[in-house]
């Protein structure tokens, strides 16, 4: 069931916005899913012209993108959801395959708003799906195989790491990645900020630090090093970095990213529990 180009693999979402064209616009942009066999829904036209000036067929009904459809990927709001699944509910069928992007909805409440035996998946994005360098998880519902799972990961290749996580780690994902972005736009800003304090321009502090956090994610990645070795590797002894990371360590830099991990997590949990 491998998506290509040429692939008869019809794609559809339901919901337009942000992490609709992260996701779908990954698809289209790499060319794995060919923008005539995409549709997309949404209640106005605000966000669906992105996808029809790309050439995907776009509607303001869901039923349709059910019926122009096989694989489904749910993309509004997570409130919104349940009532999108009852609207639907009549026109899926056991070949569709349903996706869920929504935060903090279960596969369980999932499940229990289709048809039994429907396929269902959960899938966890973030912000930077948008420039196919993202971060994704998904689980599997009850009814859904590994041919299931072979597909949604082949399909998501395209918009950077995708991963089969048990559903438990999806919570701590929007702990780490889906909230995570934010802490790192916020250090970044911190890196910035103390540049331009010791007299180097906003521009190129922004450029700088960027470039820092991409080499040094990128390292992580190719490495396979743990971060702790890495920073430590870059310890010389009475240097610079010892005495800046002094610094961090009395301004409670680590415990205070730790607590913010848990209590994104725990507030994604609480969510999840409505
Ligand atoms: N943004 C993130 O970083 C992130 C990370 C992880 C997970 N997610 C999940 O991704 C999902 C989408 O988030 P987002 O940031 O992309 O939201 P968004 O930008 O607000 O987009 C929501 C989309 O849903 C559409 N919509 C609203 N009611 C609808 C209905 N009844 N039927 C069909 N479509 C409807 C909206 O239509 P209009 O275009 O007409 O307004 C809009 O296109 C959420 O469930 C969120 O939990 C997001």
């Amino acid at each position: 069931m491998a998506a290509g180009p040429g692939s008869a693999l019809r794609v559809g979402c339901i919901g337009a916005g942000r992490m609709a064209r992260g996701v779908l616009g990954g698809l289209l942009i790499s060319g794995k899913v060919p923008a005539q066999n995409i549709s997309v829904s949404a209640p106005s036209d605000s966000n669906l012209h992105y996808f029809r000036d790309h050439g995907c067929h776009t509607t303001h009904s869901n039923i349709t993108v059910l019926y122009e459809a096989r694989v489904i990927f749910l993309a509004t709001k997570p409130h919104i959801v349940p009532q999108v699944l009852v609207e639907i509910s009549s026109a899926v069928t056991p070949d569709h395959i349903i996706v869920s992007m929504a935060a903090g909805v279960s596969l369980q409440t999932l499940e229990k708003l289709v048809p039994d035996g429907v396929r269902i998946l959960r899938m966890c994005p973030n912000l930077p799906c948008v420039i196919q360098e993202g971060a994704v998880v998904f689980s599997r519902g009850s009814c859904a195989g590994q041919e299931e799972a072979d597909m949604l990961k082949d399909l998501l290749s395209v918009c950077g790491m995708c991963e089969e996580v048990p559903e438990s780690y999806m919570d701590i994902h929007t702990g780490i990645s889906g909230s995570g972005v934010a802490y790192v736009y916020l250090f970044a800003e911190a890196l910035v900020e103390g540049a331009v304090k010791m007299g180097m321009p906003s521009a190129i502090s922004s450029r700088v630090a960027a470039q820092t956090l991409l080499g040094a994610a990128k390292m992580i990645l190719e490495t396979g090093e743990h971060p702790a070795k890495l920073r430590y590797d870059v310890c010389t002894p009475g240097g610079t970095t010892i005495y800046g990371l002094h610094e961090l360590e009395k301004g409670g830099l680590k415990a205070a990213v730790m607590n913010a991990v848990e209590a994104a997590t725990k507030r994604a949990r609480e969510l999840d529990k409505h």
